[in-house]
């Protein structure tokens, strides 16, 4: 089978492609290189052995990407490419509106022109806003406080409704929580641009020197610390999810929604006590008030894609934190 990777040049796409390719598929990766740098597609060459071609494209060039689908004919479709950061989209939401709406809205069309109607979609628990509730089921109320979480929550109801006007359509939307961790290797990892938003890319930064001091954004959520909790998954088992996905969707399958976590939660003051057992260093850290649109505790139910995929997260804790490390160490600036 051959599977086209949106966004694969970026830090859960590049993962998924090495498991693709030492699964056996073929892949090409379609990537605009906005927020990742061809590098990590060298490294995913590196570590499997594998060629592919690698498409530097932009969803928003409908003809560009058209004609992609007429150099290869493909059976499926692993769409990552977005913008993805939460507060960038509270400054500039009509870029992640038309980014990642009209850039799905031309792949879809130019899939099914192409005859190729087989999607996973790489969603979000920020779909669930904030949860009445803990841990979070699939059917849980749906709702979004930001203009990314607004768009991965429309894309959901686009691909819903395409597949009501065509059931054609095989679509799976994956609902990740939080993507930690790097490729044993340590040669592909997370590569932010500019200071981390995210937790442990911020604590890595710290721990390597590369940043001062952790600000702990609010010690005083209704959780065991006061810290918030949230359920961070190892982006290779993550990246697992999306071929078991794959194998769900190959058979008559309709439009299937799963969550991507391991059911566990963690605060924010353990990840900083995991990181310093794992990597040997003290991250500094200081309290600061919260950060707004923040919520206390977010973890998934993996009841469903277990049962239904077959999926279970297998990475520890201290996994994350080591192979996050690793790629730390080895690489300091990243891909640059
Ligand atoms: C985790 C915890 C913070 C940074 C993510 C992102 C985004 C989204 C998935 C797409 C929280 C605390 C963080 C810091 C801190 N993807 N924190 N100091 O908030 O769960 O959201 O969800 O939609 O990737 O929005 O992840 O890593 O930003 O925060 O104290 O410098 O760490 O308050 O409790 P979050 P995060």
């Amino acid at each position: 089978m051959r599977i086209l990777v949106t966004g694969g040049a970026g830090y859960i796409g590049s993962h998924t492609c090495v498991l693709l390719l030492e699964a056996g598929y073929e892949i090409a990766v379609l990537d605009n290189l906005d927020n990742s740098c061809e590098e990590s597609l060298k490294r995913v060459k590196e570590i499997t052995g594998k060629d592919f071609n690698f498409y530097k494209v932009d969803l928003l060039d409908y003809d560009d990407v058209n004609e992609v689908f007429n150099k290869e004919k493909f059976d499926a479709v692993i769409h990552f490419a977005g913008l993805k950061a939460v507060g960038e989209s509270c400054a500039i939401p009509l870029r992640y509106y038309h980014n990642n709406i009209t850039g799905t809205l031309n792949l879809c069309d130019i899939m099914a022109k192409h005859g190729c109607k087989k999607l996973v979609f790489s969603s979000s628990a920020t779909v669930y806003g904030d949860p009445h509730t803990v841990p979070i089921k699939e059917d849980f109320p749906l709702s979004a406080t930001n203009p990314c979480g607004q768009t991965k929550l429309m894309i959901e109801y686009i691909l819903k409704d395409l597949y009501k006007s065509d059931n054609e359509w095989d679509i799976a939307i994956l609902r990740y929580f939080n993507p930690v961790g790097a490729h044993k290797s340590g040669k592909i990892g997370e590569d932010p641009n500019g200071i981390p938003n995210n937790l442990i890319p911020y604590v890595s930064q710290v721990a390597v020197g590369k940043l001062e001091c952790l600000s702990v954004f609010g010690n005083d959520y209704n959780t065991k610390d006061g810290t918030g909790v949230r359920d961070y998954i190892h982006v290779v088992d993550l990246a697992n999810g999306h071929l078991k996905a794959l194998e769900k969707i190959a058979t008559k399958s309709g439009v299937v929604v799963y969550n991507l976590g391991t059911g566990t939660g963690y605060s924010v003051l353990d990840m900083v006590k995991a990181f310093e057992k794992a990597s040997g260093k003290t991250v500094k850290y200081k309290i600061a008030p919260r950060r707004p649109g923040d919520i206390a505790e977010c973890y998934a139910d993996p009841t469903k894609a277990r049962e239904e995929l077959g999926f279970i997260a297998t990475h520890t804790l201290d996994d994350m934190c080591k192979d996050t490390w690793r790629w730390q160490e080895d690489n300091p600036n990243g891909y640059k």
